[in-house]
């Protein structure tokens, strides 16, 4: 039997009554799963045969152990390590992010956790490669978005059925999340100014963009290292403007030097604001001006696969970098039976990680804070060539 905790495909394309039915059996899966047995070796089959989904469909999971499944993961994600200790190493942090998985999957029934290309990160490594928000406070003087009235938003809205959004990118082994929301939410709004959809050059903030946070004197955007999207903005419109992607291809690496072009500009930045902390507007803003520049806490995020994730508790210390692209207004929670309006967020980690790129999270209650640090940003009209 396939394990039906990892089939994502399978959940989303489903009825609603299937629905319902689907959800009592996974309650009752979720329930007499041999939780007891966790902490001894032997659990391990049974941990694993709930979170990992190899693809094969046939029944062999149910005899194999954790070395197949990590033998799988090797193969899907391309893994090798140099040496024998590393192997053993990354096997043994492979097998604690199963437990990791399933803990996420209790805490939040909505969403689907398991096996991600992350799964043989530890938690800091993943932080310090993946991630890339560097310290965030909140801008004190950063313009204030003005309020938006909210009375006729659609109950649904996605960015991606109206033409201004890209497709997904992958920042890779560099912690330049920052880059990728900026450019996004700047494709964005050009896309609006012009009519023009251009990806635009994550390459050029990591290599040329050292500005500096005015609030935290020493605080710049470093590249692979960490920087912000309001920063960026504002070096975008100190710099005149950002390449296209194809002019300055992205790298993945900070050893480069700046290679900015002025004569090549294709988008330039007019204003940007900082949107508050209010559901409605934040969706008026994104209706109105576009995708939004958002910063979350990613660490459910290390061990999603699909569904709504909306986890019972999860901290609001912001440490990525994404783009709101949209929401809805019918989630499905597994264990509350009822419809869950959530944001869709379109993440740079590649179209293989999540519901092809993309994290759909609720809405509601600043989960994991993702409505801290919210911003909006115009483009100059420039004529389309
Ligand atoms: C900038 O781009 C223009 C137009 O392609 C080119 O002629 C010029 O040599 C470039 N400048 C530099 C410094 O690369
Ligand atoms: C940009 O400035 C205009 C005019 O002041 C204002 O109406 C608009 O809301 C601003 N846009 C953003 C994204 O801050």
């Amino acid at each position: 039997m396939h394990c039906f905790f990892t089939s994502s495909h399978f959940i989303f394309s489903m009825e609603r009554t299937t629905l319902f039915l689907f959800s009592l059996f996974a309650l009752l899966f979720l329930f007499l799963s041999p939780i007891s047995s966790e902490e001894d070796g032997g659990a391990d089959d049974a941990l694993i045969r709930q979170v990992v989904g190899d693809g094969d469909g046939d029944g062999d999971a149910h005899l194999l152990g954790a070395e197949h499944h990590f033998a799988a993961f090797k193969r899907r994600f391309g893994k090798v390590y140099s040496t024998l200790e590393e192997h053993d190493y990354r096997f043994a942090v492979f097998k604690a992010n199963m437990h990791r998985a399933r803990r996420h999957q209790r805490m939040d029934p909505s969403a689907v956790h398991g096996v991600t290309r992350f799964s043989d990160m530890t938690e800091s490594e993943f932080r310090k490669n993946v991630l890339g928000l560097r310290g965030v406070r909140l801008p004190s003087d950063a313009n204030k978005a003005p309020i938006l009235p909210t009375a006729d938003l659609p109950s649904d809205f996605d960015w991606r059925d109206h033409g201004a959004v890209t497709p997904v990118k992958n920042q890779g082994s560099c912690g330049s999340c920052w880059s990728f929301s900026a450019t996004g939410a700047l494709e964005g709004a050009h896309y609006l100014a012009t009519g023009e959809l251009v990806s635009l050059s994550e390459q050029q903030l990591v290599d040329c963009d050292h500005e500096c946070d005015p609030d935290q004197p020493g605080s710049c955007d470093k590249g692979c290292n960490g920087g912000l999207m309001n920063s960026a903005f504002e070096y975008i419109l100190k710099s005149g403007g950002i390449m296209r992607e194809e002019d300055y291809p992205y790298k993945g690496s900070d050893r480069g030097t700046c290679k900015f072009n002025k004569t090549k500009i294709a988008a330039s930045v007019a204003n940007f604001s900082v949107v508050s902390l209010d559901e409605d507007q934040i969706a008026a803003n994104l209706v109105k001006n576009g995708p939004l520049a958002v910063a979350i806490n990613a660490v459910f995020m290390q061990t999603y696969i699909g569904g709504v994730s909306c986890p019972y508790i999860c901290s609001k210390r912001l440490d990525h970098g994404v783009l709101l692209v949209g929401y809805g207004s019918g989630g499905y929670s597994l264990i509350r039976m009822k419809e869950k309006p959530y944001w869709i967020i379109k993440n740079s980690w590649g179209e293989n990680w999540g519901e092809n790129g993309y994290y759909k999270i609720c809405r509601g209650r600043n989960i994991c804070g993702v409505d801290s640090l919210v911003s909006t940003v115009a483009a100059v009209h420039t004529t389309a060539h």
